[in-house]
């Protein structure tokens, strides 16, 4: 069980923010009938969903539930990359804009949904026909943010593969260990991506994660992106470029008809220990949840210029930068770069050169552009913005009101959407027509879902005390399983609250049933909405040669919500040499990625340990945020903090 802190503090903040009836007049909802709906009748509510798509054949049965094991319509075949192109191909949005892409130099690319068609249906030949892929295969993703991306996703699940995504920022390790874990015989990956002007050779750290052999991996498909610059080296027999193999495909690769319950694709997040688990999405219930997410929490409409300014790599990117969009036949733009380059106006550039009309970015960046000043978004037209949204972790207010105040100009709705890489969807938000938004509450869970904030033994609290968000009942898109780790599964998500769902975060609620996330209870810390668990990076750390123990925690930052400082013990072996800390800041980028990089390594003699032998990082949170030393009792050696302390406030001066 992890050591647990229960959260107590309320934003301050109790303003409230209406739509304009404008908005609400033309919006999808307008009134509370969806709600009344999914509560007389839930599995109905969700049938109703999943009719939105295309189906080859009906379910029979919506749902078994066989806690903790869910299957949603049951019997029923489809397949996601048909509902996400072929369905819209045979309509007027043939010609439409499926993807605007805007390269980090400047490049820009328009898919429209029949281009996209034509790649993925010829990189779905490639996949079956070259490389022998087949139904139930894994194939691995570390790709930069082109099209070619979003291509390979959908030409995977074409052909019912698994696909596999490694965010472009990990490292070889991280990579290694993924294609290892789920066993994973082909990369697609690129010659490299533009990040801040510089080249990240991501080919090169394929290279180095396959060169111990020791992978399963036998082939490497390269996409050509950056050309002339990118330093690539070909294994023969083992690499092979992109372009060529699509030069050489078939034009059309018939869907699959897949079942219902078919393995979509693996995701990895962090957990509680050292070993990242590859979460579990399967067809038909993920793509009605993200189907049906899009279209209302975004009021997606024909016309609209959506753009969601995560990367693909993580869950926000599969699910509303992909799939909930394509399959809704909408308009998605994709940045590759970062929001600085080449100035701290790039945002907004795109903004007004697209007419985007839906933002939805993270509030670290937010928090960024803030720090940047108001003149970088002033100096463009706005005017087309008429929804934001913001995910990944709270929004502190403050950040919420210069959102709203000088990007939305006081006229957009904000929609601050709780979920998780496991719940495969949007749970808790705000319906932009109809609901009253507080800045930090991201209010109820939507039409469909049933959460609870419920004390340590599962009782429900009082509004206004905090407690552990649980939810009640499975849902469509909800995780089926942690690859090759059932029991892990069970433990994690299942066994605190008999039959109920764990999320790991703490929440309130207030008089008016709105929920406010109050971050994470367990050791999982959130950096610039990126997940990290605390294991995770203290194994990194103790992979150091010269580090004997390590303990990592999560301390407030004022841009990256969380940062990470880490506490190391040596070995007594004299090999550690001055600049030790350096070295270990940068074993962790190399073992994990340089997002995972801590911003402070601290030495001590000792770590402060329960009589069991456990570190209390509790302690260690007092320590590093200066506050007040909270219970000792427990400590097995109290003078241990002390000195600790002491050496705490002198680094710091
Ligand atoms: C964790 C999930 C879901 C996509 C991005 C992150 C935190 C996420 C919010 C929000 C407060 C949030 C939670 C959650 N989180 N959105 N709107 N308000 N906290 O996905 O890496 O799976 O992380 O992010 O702590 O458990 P993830």
């Amino acid at each position: 069980m992890p050591e647990e802190t229960m959260p107590t503090a309320l934003p301050g903040e109790d303003r409230t923010f209406q739509p304009s009836s404008e908005f609400r007049e033309r919006s999808h909802v307008s009134d509370d009938s969806l709600y009344e709906l999914a509560n007389q009748d839930r599995l109905g509510f969700w049938e109703k969903q999943a009719e939105q798509l295309h189906w080859f054949k009906k379910w029979d049965r919506v749902l078994e539930w066989d806690a903790p094991y869910a299957k949603w319509f049951i019997g029923g075949k489809l397949n996601i990359s048909y509902n996400c192109l072929d369905r819209h191909i045979q309509t007027w949005r043939r010609n439409k804009a499926a993807i605007i892409w805007e390269g980090e130099l400047g490049g820009q690319r328009v898919l429209t949904y029949w281009d996209l068609y034509r790649e993925v249906n010829k990189f779905a030949n490639v996949l079956k026909e070259r490389f022998g892929v087949k139904q139930g295969d894994r194939v691995t993703i570390y790709m930069p943010m082109i099209p070619e991306l979003a291509i390979a996703m959908l030409a995977c699940v074409r052909i019912g593969a698994a696909h596999s995504v490694i965010f472009g920022g990990f490292s070889a390790d991280s990579i290694r260990d993924r294609v290892r874990d789920c066993d994973s015989k082909l990369i697609i990956t690129a010659d490299g991506g533009y990040r801040n002007g510089q080249i990240i050779p991501l080919k090169s750290i394929v290279d180095k994660a396959l060169s111990s052999g020791n992978t399963p991996v036998e082939d490497v498909i390269v996409v050509r992106h950056i050309g002339e610059g990118a330093q690539v080296q070909l294994h023969e027999g083992r690499d092979h470029w992109y372009q060529q193999l699509m030069d050489d495909a078939p034009a059309r690769c018939q869907a699959e008809e897949l079942d219902s319950e078919t393995l979509a694709f693996l995701l990895y997040t962090s957990g509680t220990t050292g070993k990242p688990k590859g979460i579990m999405h399967t067809t038909g219930g993920y793509l009605t949840g993200v189907t049906y997410t899009s279209k209302y929490v975004f009021d997606l409409k024909e016309d609209d210029v959506y753009w969601c300014t995560a990367d693909i790599g993580w869950i926000t990117g599969h699910s509303y930068i992909v799939y909930g969009p394509l399959s809704n036949g909408a308009t998605t733009v994709m940045y590759e770069g970062s929001p600085g380059y080449p100035d701290k106006d790039r945002f907004w550039s795109i903004v007004e050169k697209y007419g985007v009309t839906i933002l939805y970015t993270a509030p670290t960046a937010i928090r960024t552009f803030m720090s940047w000043g108001d003149d970088y978004p002033k100096g463009h037209d706005l005017s087309t913005l008429r929804l934001l949204g913001t995910v990944g972790e709270p929004i502190n207010p403050k950040a919420w009101l210069w959102y709203h105040n000088v990007i939305g100009q006081a006229n957009c709705p904000i929609v601050d959407t709780w979920w998780q890489t496991e719940t495969g969807c949007i749970m808790i938000s705000p319906l932009p027509g109809i609901a009253h938004t507080r800045p930090g509450s991201a209010s109820r869970p939507l039409p469909g879902f049933e959460a609870e904030i419920v004390d340590q033994h599962g009782k429900p609290v009082e509004s206004g005390t905090g407690g552990l968000l649980i939810i009640k009942s499975p849902w469509p898109s909800m995780l089926r399983g942690i690859y090759g780790d059932p029991d892990r599964y069970r433990d994690t998500y299942w066994s605190r609250f008999e039959g109920f769902y764990f999320t790991g975060d703490g929440a309130k609620f207030d008089e008016d049933g709105y929920y406010w996330l109050l971050g994470r209870v367990d050791d999982v810390i959130n950096v610039s909405g990126h997940r990290l668990g605390t294991m995770e990076i203290e194994s990194a750390c103790v992979d150091h040669p010269s580090v004997a123990e390590a303990a990592a925690i999560g301390i407030d930052h004022e841009i990256k919500g969380q940062a990470i400082v880490a506490f190391v013990t040596l070995k007594l072996d004299g090999s550690s040499s001055r600049g030790v800390e350096e070295e270990i800041r940068q074993h962790v980028a190399t073992r994990i990625g340089a997002f995972a990089r801590p911003e402070q390594v601290i030495i001590t003699a000792e770590l402060p340990k329960t009589r069991s032998g456990k570190i209390m990082r509790r302690l260690l949170r007092d320590i590093a945020t200066g506050r007040a030393l909270g219970d000792t009792t427990t400590l097995a050696d109290a003078a241990v903090v002390q000195k600790l302390k002491k050496k705490y406030e002198q680094l710091a001066e």
